[in-house]
């Protein structure tokens, strides 16, 4: 009979654990063993507190800022007023030089929807601003003024670290609260946010009731109106109701969310790119014409040569539905933009494609699908170290509940994935590195159920299923 020493049997277990740990963190096509209770989303009642109207007469609601330039020097500030115009004026100095207040007018909009009447939207640009400073900014007058504050990114460099959030398919239950909340407390500090699409869900509402537009932009306001969300639309922002003689699609999201697309030469609000710190981010929308000749495509055939990664090291694109996706939802949808815009991803070394629309979360490894030329059969997804990681993060918390059911067995090219709602963060270090981390929402906690380091793709284009080893 064999007997063992305690220390045998310590180092036994040890060697137990190691070999469990390999496994888990082996890159090779992970489904968590996390299964989060598929509870039914709850949107929450128009009375929340998050949804609360500012006092004051006719104070200002919904601020919301983004980018507002090519380059990071410009803010694009955004507000509500209810009952009548009041004033178009941003008030806004510097934490440096607090003594000096500048003004800049912007312009009011309003829109009908069906039987709805917006209120007053505001749309002021704020430019010529100084690189990595605080600024304080009031919008509202006489007894109604609202103070908020941004910090305004580092000059663009190759080496700029710089702190991402990714959220997207957010909506306004009480799974929405919890995932803002979690991003708001993560202690990597996002500095903006890259909004992969579908903001409201207003649309789940009897005709479209435009009144859920208002109040998510209340209950964002705790987050947007301190640092940009860069903007995406998804399909719950088109808003195509010719039932109800809405027949312009984005009506309510091209009103109210302005964003900088003529800076990058785009000619509509929907695809566009920005440079911020180190990066150089490209949105894309998945609900415009995006075959060949069209607007879309023609810009983007021209973008991507542009992007100098001596100057932008990291190259993201947004896009809304996923074109890698081993969920039963929106299976393929994203294919047709695949076939037409994978070869130029490849090509042009893009490091991540963010996108939404299936409400869990996914990893892929760096894989590509642009052998395939109608005869040779080359039809499967390889390995390809010239490819982004294709990561789907549409768990916000919207009132569509999660995504839970998978198609079996989960593909080679699948890395991670899990039906939970939560957020990413994207830690970019320097010109070679990037750490990324999703953060589950279990329950009370955020927790990070899924990281990796980026190995930039044109600086440093090793296989970072590697670190693994
Ligand atoms: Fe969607």
């Amino acid at each position: 009979m064999i007997s063992f020493s305690s220390s045998s049997i310590c180092f036994i277990i040890f060697l137990s654990i190691l070999l469990f740990d390999s496994v888990l963190l082996c890159n090779g096509g992970k489904t968590s063993i996390y299964v989060r209770k598929a509870e039914k989303t709850v949107e929450m009642p128009l009375n929340s507190d998050v949804f609360q109207i500012p006092p004051g007469c006719n104070a200002p609601q919904q601020v919301h800022i983004t980018q507002g330039d090519h380059v990071g020097k410009a803010v694009i500030v955004s507000w509500v007023t209810p009952d009548e115009p009041g004033s178009k004026t941003v008030v806004y100095w510097s934490e440096k030089n607090c003594e000096v207040k500048k003004k800049a007018v912007g312009k009011v909009y309003t829109y009908k929807f069906y039987n709805y009447t917006s209120g007053f939207i505001h749309h002021c640009t704020i430019k010529n601003l100084e690189y990595d400073t605080k600024y304080y900014y009031v919008v509202g007058d006489r007894n109604s003024k609202r103070k908020f504050w941004f910090t305004t990114p580092p000059p663009v460099g190759p080496d700029v670290p710089y702190t991402f959030g990714i959220m997207g398919d957010l909506g306004q239950t009480y799974d929405s609260n919890i995932t803002l909340t979690h991003y708001e407390r993560n202690p990597r500090n996002g500095q903006a946010v890259l909004f992969v699409g579908d903001l409201s869900y207003a649309d789940n509402h009897p005709n479209h009731d435009n009144v859920r537009w208002d109040t998510w932009a209340r209950f964002v306001e705790r987050s947007v109106a301190y640092q940009p969300w860069i903007w995406t639309t998804g399909n719950h922002e088109i808003d195509f109701a010719p039932e109800l003689g809405e027949k312009k699609p984005f009506k309510p999201f091209t009103h109210r969310y302005h964003v900088p697309y003529r800076a990058s030469q785009s000619t509509a609000p929907f695809w566009y790119s920005i440079k911020r710190a180190s990066a150089y981010i490209i949105v894309l929308s998945s609900y415009s014409a995006y075959g060949k000749y069209t607007p879309q495509y023609q810009w983007l055939e021209e973008e991507l040569p542009k992007v100098n990664r001596s100057e932008t090291p990291w190259l993201i694109v947004l896009v809304h539905s996923p074109w890698y996706n081993s969920y039963n939802y929106h299976y393929m949808e994203g294919e047709t933009m695949r076939v037409m815009y994978e070869p130029w991803f490849v090509e042009h070394k893009v490091d991540i494609v963010l996108a939404g629309h299936v409400h869990a979360y996914e990893r892929s490894e760096r894989i590509s699908n642009v052998a395939y030329t109608i005869v040779n059969g080359k039809c499967r997804p390889t390995k390809d170290q010239s490819a982004p990681v294709y990561i789907t993060i549409g768990d916000g918390g919207n009132i569509e509940g999660l995504a839970n059911n998978m198609t079996e067995p989960q593909p080679e090219y699948s890395a991670y994935r899990e039906a939970s709602f939560g957020h990413a963060i994207f830690d970019i270090k320097n010109r070679t590195h990037a750490r990324y981390s999703w953060h589950r929402n279990h329950d009370g906690y955020a927790v990070e159920a899924d990281s990796m380091w980026f190995f930039n793709r044109f600086w440093h284009p090793v296989d970072e299923s590697s670190q693994w080893g």
